[in-house]
């Protein structure tokens, strides 16, 4: 029988727990992309509250990127310093973090293969900084229309080179392997559904995680991330179905992700599919210590109201923490 507290390895790493703290940008970042304070104080009160996994919000490769407001860059070696002092403080506090690299935008279709090729090895040097940093690993943000997953979807990639379908996703996948050492974690998280006619749905989804074997773990999310109008009990888990087919078909262990609110749920999936982990953003923003809380025995579920409000604040915390 699984439990969310057992204490598990990937890659030889220690996980105290089944728990991961899914990437949510915090737009905490100064204006060009550095690493501050906030964001640190941010993770170490989350990382004292028990996930075991902590996933940074999405953090830009390319220095010729759109930029969202208050993203975190890492396409240079001036940026590892301040990565540094994060690392530091999560790992004080037991848990493991995860970079989750990412590009905003770009061409698909326009690009020449050797250009493409250009993308791959910015993902890969990422991979070598955030090592270099401290990092147990890096998570390809390959999910929510960012590009990657742009690039992967049949309403955007009418490419006909190696890096058509989802062909750059093992290019990034080796590219990071030769950059990193044995012991460095490699995770991805990708759409189960694009939400268009046309786009990626379940079944390119498991074609395109098919030849990640060398993964070590898959999260899976999907356009329309981020559900209003969950109730613990009644409507948890918004992409359980696809994520539990893709643990059944792949050997990389799978992690849910997507309106997860109580211990109860969590534990059917557990014990009733092969997903081996589950991923939190919301109801940790709203109770960074919740975590603790249902070890200790305080099994209520997650007093997130799954409003959204979040997005809206800065730094995005939890409307409701504010008003207190
Ligand atoms: C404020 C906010 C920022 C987010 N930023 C990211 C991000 O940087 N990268 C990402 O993959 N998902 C991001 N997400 C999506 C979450 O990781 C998660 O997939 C989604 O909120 C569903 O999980 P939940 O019901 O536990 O909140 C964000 C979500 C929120 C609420």
């Amino acid at each position: 029988m699984k439990t969310l507290f057992d204490e598990t390895t990937l890659r030889g790493i220690r996980l105290k727990n089944r728990v991961w703290r899914s990437a949510t940008w915090l737009g905490l970042a100064d204006a060009n992309g550095f690493m501050t304070d906030a964001i640190i104080s941010t993770y170490e009160t989350l990382a004292e509250g028990g996930a075991a996994v902590i996933v940074t919000g999405l953090t830009s490769v390319s220095a010729t990127d759109a930029h969202i407001g208050g993203e975190c860059k890492f396409y240079d070696n001036r940026f590892i310093d301040g990565h540094c002092r994060l690392t530091d403080a999560i790992h004080r506090h037991g848990a493991r973090i995860l970079l989750q690299t990412a590009m905003v935008d770009g061409p698909v279709d326009e690009l020449t293969t050797a250009q493409v090729d250009d993308v791959v090895a910015a993902f890969g040097d990422a991979a070598r900084r955030a090592e270099q940093a401290g990092y147990d690993g890096v998570q390809i943000h390959a999910a929510h229309f960012f590009y990657i997953s742009r690039f992967i979807s049949p309403l955007f990639n009418h490419r006909t080179d190696g890096y058509r379908g989802s062909g750059i996703l093992p290019a990034i996948l080796a590219d990071m392997r030769d950059k990193t050492s044995d012991s460095f974690l490699i995770t991805m998280k990708i759409n189960s559904s694009d939400g268009y006619p046309g786009g990626m749905e379940k079944e390119e989804m498991v074609k395109a995680c098919r030849p990640m074997t060398d993964l070590d773990a898959i999260e899976v999310s999907a356009n329309g991330t981020s559900q209003t109008g969950i109730r613990a009990g009644v409507n948890e888990g918004s992409f359980l179905e696809a994520t539990a087919h893709l643990a059944g078909e792949v050997e990389v262990p799978v992690v849910l992700v997507g309106g997860l609110r109580s211990v109860e749920f969590i534990g059917q999936v557990l014990n009733n599919t092969k997903v081996e982990y589950i991923s939190l953003s919301r109801p940790l923003i709203r109770e960074p210590n919740l975590i603790n809380r249902w070890q200790q025995g305080d099994t209520t579920p997650s007093k997130c109201v799954s409003c959204n409000g979040c997005y809206r604040t800065e730094g995005h915390q939890c409307v409701f923490n504010i008003k207190q």
